[in-house]
């Protein structure tokens, strides 16, 4: 069987994986950003149902490229990078993971402590991450508003290092997510 990481690129799941959740995560800020001020009584509804349900379904497209991710080899990193931007790079991706795990974690600890029903795909209904009316989970809606804040900075930090690599190393690196 050919060497499906031959030409240096990443597999096709691993490939469509990454843009899937590129695309969740993109319409999710764009909800977040344009959807009503979440006040006490507030109902789920309109955006803020769409917030919830975008969440969960990076949640699960997340669990699942992490799964992927991990029983998977990967394609060998570019060579064309320092030892330390190495290691920035893979700090990077190790924190894009965590955060796209963590940050729907906290949304939906929120979610929870507000009563909010959340499902996913909107048909699967999702338990509780907390109580109705959790101190811990009604503390997480601020710390979920600032941690995207910090998410954002990361990908700003990745989409930046992907540019690196494509106008100034003018190496493989971008192709071979694409
Ligand atoms: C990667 C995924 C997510 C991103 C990027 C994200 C982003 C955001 C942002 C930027 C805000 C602040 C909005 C504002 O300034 O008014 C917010 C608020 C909120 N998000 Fe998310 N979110 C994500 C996942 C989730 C999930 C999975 C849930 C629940 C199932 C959720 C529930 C909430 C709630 C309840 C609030 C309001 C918090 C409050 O103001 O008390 N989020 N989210
Ligand atoms: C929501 C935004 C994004 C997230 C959460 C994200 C997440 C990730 C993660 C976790 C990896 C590591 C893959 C692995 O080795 O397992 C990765 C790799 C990669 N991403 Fe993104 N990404 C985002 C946006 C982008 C964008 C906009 C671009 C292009 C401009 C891009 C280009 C790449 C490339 C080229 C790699 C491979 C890096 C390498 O081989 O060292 N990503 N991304």
């Amino acid at each position: 069987m050919p060497d499906p990481l031959a030409d240096g690129r990443y597999t096709l799941p691993a490939r469509l994986f990454h843009w899937i959740v590129v695309l969740l995560v993109v319409a999710q800020f764009g909800v977040a950003w344009t959807m009503p001020e979440i006040e006490r009584g507030t109902p789920p509804l309109g955006l803020i149902a769409w917030h919830l349900s975008i969440g969960a379904a990076i949640l699960a497209v997340a669990l699942l490229r992490l799964g992927w991710r991990l029983s998977h080899k990967a394609a060998p990193p570019p060579m064309t990078l320092s030892p330390a931007l190495q290691m920035l790079s893979r700090a990077v991706h190790f924190l894009l993971y965590a955060l796209l795990i963590v940050l729907p974690l906290m949304g939906w600890a929120n979610a929870a402590a507000r009563g909010w029903p959340v499902t996913l795909f909107g048909v699967i209904p999702l338990p509780g991450l907390v109580a109705k009316g959790s101190a811990l989970g009604r503390a997480m809606g601020d710390i979920h508003g600032t941690t995207a804040i910090i998410f954002l900075v990361v990908i700003g930090l990745h989409v930046a290092g992907a540019l690196y690599h494509a106008l100034v190393l003018r190496d493989r690196t971008l192709q071979r997510m694409i």
